[in-house]
């Protein structure tokens, strides 16, 4: 690369005048940044705010978080997805409110719970000035394309671990939380995955890429294998209550949040559902998975429902964690149904951002 200090200055200069107002960055603290951090994992910036906003307007400091019940918690959150990000992040706030002060460095971040390499750097560098580089998907697009490397990674946290001394050989001593930012910032606005723009592009002049003409063809990753799924779900609804199912709090993905059963969790034969059409087909994607879930209307098995399973009344849905996806689709099909519970729908749609 030419000149790594004409690199960063252009990059500072740039993110100086064109960085997004975003709430954290205004007035920052480490509680600010640290929520941010674990919201911005896995979702975007635009979904991100009106969470972020609710948030601290109810838990405004490590304190009401740690004080705060893992149901509240988790009712914040819901739509985000990834639930374990909440759950770590309220055990990350009990703990740093046992100590005497946070830690300040990258290693001991990485002990807390829900930290990774990205996030240590990213709450270390922008709160204490740590000098640690963030390198997620966006960094290595940026750094591949600077140095225009057509090696194909086989994923992307390989690809990271590859740009990881590069991202920090060009990280400055001063202000490393601003360029890490100026980085994340320029990945998400300027070098897009399709249709770079890079005449808007501070650091085009450094770019092997931009000087081929042939930004997109980086960086290459090995094609990800798709599996299809198929998932039957049931739509069963008894004296104003609709059945539901609750992922086990031990879970890894969706612990405590409820959804629409599938067949077999309700103790129906999916073989005997699901014949005429369903209520509604969705299609999802999750990490390689492709999933189509068909949701049929059922009359549930007679007697006590089985293990996670319960009747909740439509009144009383807005109150309950429900997945975002799910939350969406009953909304949508009591929306489409004949008028039985009219008074309910306008509160179940309240804070539905899935
Ligand atoms: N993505 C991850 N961290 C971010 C931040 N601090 N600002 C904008 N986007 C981000």
């Amino acid at each position: 690369m030419k000149s790594k200090a004409g690199f960063q200055s252009a990059l500072r200069t740039w993110y100086r005048r064109h960085a997004r107002k975003l709430p954290w960055r205004d007035h920052p603290s480490l509680y600010k940044t640290v929520v941010s951090e674990f919201m911005l994992q896995q979702t975007q910036v635009t979904t991100v705010l009106p969470y972020f906003a609710r948030w601290m307007a109810e838990l405004p400091g490590f304190p009401a978080l740690a004080a705060a019940p893992e149901a509240r918690v988790l009712k914040l959150w819901e739509g985000l997805g990834y639930y374990s990000r909440a759950r770590n992040l309220h055990r990350l706030a009990r703990e740093i409110v046992a100590r005497a002060a946070p830690p300040r460095n990258p290693e001991a971040w990485q002990e807390l719970p829900g930290v990774g390499p990205y996030t240590a750097a990213a709450i270390t560098s922008i709160s204490f000035g740590a000098p640690a580089a963030c390198v997620d998907g966006n960094v290595v697009r940026i750094l591949a394309r600077l140095t225009a490397n057509g090696t194909e990674f086989r994923d992307s946290a390989t690809a990271a671990r590859a740009f990881a001394p590069l991202a920090q050989a060009l990280l400055p001593t001063q202000r490393p939380g601003d360029h890490n930012q100026a980085m994340m910032e320029i990945g998400a606005t300027v070098c897009l995955r399709q249709n770079p723009l890079c005449p808007e592009c501070p650091v085009r002049s450094f770019c092997a890429a931009a000087r081929r003409g042939n930004p997109g063809a980086y960086p290459r990753l090995a094609a990800k294998k798709i599996e299809r799924r198929t998932v039957i779900r049931v739509w069963c609804e008894r004296a104003g209550a609709l059945l539901l199912h609750r992922t086990d709090d031990a879970a890894r993905r969706l612990a405590g949040q409820h959804e629409l059963p599938t067949a077999e969790q309700a103790g129906l034969a999916g073989s005997a559902i699901a014949h005429g059409s369903p209520l509604a087909k969705k299609r999802r994607s999750i990490t390689r998975f492709q999933i189509t879930e068909s949701i049929y209307a059922a009359t549930a098995p007679h007697g006590t429902p089985g293990p996670g399973l319960a009747w909740v009344p439509f009144a009383e849905l807005d109150r309950l964690t429900l997945s975002g996806p799910h939350r969406r689709w009953i909304r949508e099909l009591l929306a489409a149904k004949p008028p039985p519970q009219p008074a309910l729908r306008p509160s179940l749609s309240r804070n539905d951002a899935a």
